[in-house]
């Protein structure tokens, strides 16, 4: 009898610990209109394995707040099962030690043969996938509100020269020109741009890949520099501080004529019920045409000691990478889907575009990772690289010669 007890005991145990689903906690930052739209498709999906979500949401564009709540909390030896860490950060996490292994799942969904290899590269340390990715965002986009160009007669700018000329004619009709959120990431977002479209692809790689002295000390980067400021001028004096989506929200609401923004500012502009090619346009961010700035976000598992939220986890990672998640996800991200092959019919022409032109540059191999969202330095280097540039944004005092030295000297800091 005892022993048939202790047996019931255990089955009934082992019954109760296989009903209750596990608390999948997942740390992202993704909190303005059209995020939360897209995050919430994340949580249905999971909870519908049987899992439990629990939300760690960190408000603040780009991720600098989530990353610091990241570090505090496996620090102190309680990370959550999944955070949003995308780029260079995945090996630097994975030297730590603190990931967990998704190849039997990578394996047994085929991610090798669903995934470019440059981005399966990206997933992967020492050779194990430690991520699951989830999107692609482009970040070289210009977002125009045709109406107010229309109203100033001015044209959409294909480079930095028709930039400034509508950006002075929508000055002349009393329209802003420009909408900017003074937030380091987004100072150098708009650098990026401005980077890729006055220097050049090969400019870009040499000056933000290899770090290369020479490059970042030029005079293609003084005039870089110059170009970037010059956009100072057709901003509001209320910018700095300013969140990214209350920028795009400028646009959408007729306060600002144009943003330069990577393309989930489009998940804001779709969350506001605005169309596509009638209420706003989606065009390269001047001179970038043929370029394609990628940003890829991604989930990382951490190592946790119960069995149950190791099950949470590879469901997790199954579902970031499913179709169906890929399609309902990225419909509302703004961004296009990362795995390969998939039905692209569902998605606006801003959607076909990036996704035939990342296909394109892909072919080329002269996709670009964009430093600005973290997928070409590791932290510290970005770090004190965004910092040149948002003082060299803030402090008119600086001179372009001045931020390019300090520029070079940031890309020196491991
Ligand atoms: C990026 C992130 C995007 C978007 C953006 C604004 O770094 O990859 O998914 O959320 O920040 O927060």
């Amino acid at each position: 009898m005892q022993k048939l007890k202790v047996s019931l005991l255990t089955a009934s145990c082992s019954i109760a610990f296989s009903v209750h689903a596990a608390d999948i906690e997942v740390l992202h930052w993704w909190t303005s209109g059209g995020e939360a739209k897209a995050a919430v498709e994340l949580k249905k999906m999971l909870e519908a394995k049987g899992h439990k979500w629990k939300d760690f949401a960190v408000a603040g564009g780009a991720g600098d707040n989530a990353m610091t709540a990241l570090k505090t909390r496996v620090v102190s030896g309680q990370p959550p099962a999944a955070a949003q860490i995308k780029g260079p950060s995945i090996q630097e996490w994975g030297n730590e030690g603190v990931l967990a292994s998704l190849d039997d799942v990578a394996k047994k969904e085929g991610w090798d043969k669903l995934l470019p290899p440059e981005v399966a590269s990206i997933m992967k340390y020492k050779g194990s996938y430690v991520a699951a990715p989830v999107n692609v965002h482009r970040v070289n986009w210009l977002w125009v509100n045709p109406d107010l160009l229309k109203k100033a007669n001015a044209k959409v700018p294909t480079s930095w020269d028709e930039f400034f000329k509508t950006a002075d004619a929508l000055q002349k009709a009393g329209i802003q020109p420009l909408a900017h959120g003074g937030q380091s990431w987004q100072d150098a977002t708009v650098f990026e741009a401005v980077a890729l479209g006055v220097g050049g692809s090969d400019f870009y790689k040499k000056a933000f890949i290899q770090l290369d002295p020479a490059t970042l000390t030029s005079a293609n980067m003084i005039k870089v520099l110059s170009t970037y400021k010059k956009l100072k001028l057709y901003t509001d004096k209320n910018a700095s501080g300013r969140e990214w989506n209350l920028a795009t929200s400028m646009v959408i609401s007729g306060k600002a004529a144009m943003q330069i923004m990577g393309d989930w500012a489009k998940g804001e502009f779709l969350a506001a019920g605005k169309v596509p090619g009638k209420d706003f346009l989606c065009v390269a961010a001047p001179g970038t045409a043929g370029a394609y700035t990628f940003n890829i976000d991604s989930f990382a598992m951490f190592k946790l000691p119960n069995k149950e939220a190791e099950k949470g986890q590879k469901d997790l990672a199954v579902t970031l990478m499913s179709p169906a998640f890929q399609e309902t996800f990225n419909l509302n991200k703004g961004s296009i889907p990362v795995r390969q092959g998939l039905d692209m019919s569902k998605f606006d022409d801003c959607g076909k575009k990036s996704a035939e032109d990342f296909k394109a540059t892909s072919a080329k191999g002269s996709l670009l990772p964009s430093w600005a969202h973290g997928m070409a330095m590791y932290s510290a280097t970005q770090g004190a690289v965004v910092d040149v540039i948002s003082q060299f944004w803030n402090d008119d005092t600086m001179t372009a010669q001045q931020a390019s030295v300090k520029l070079a000297a940031a890309a020196k800091i491991k």
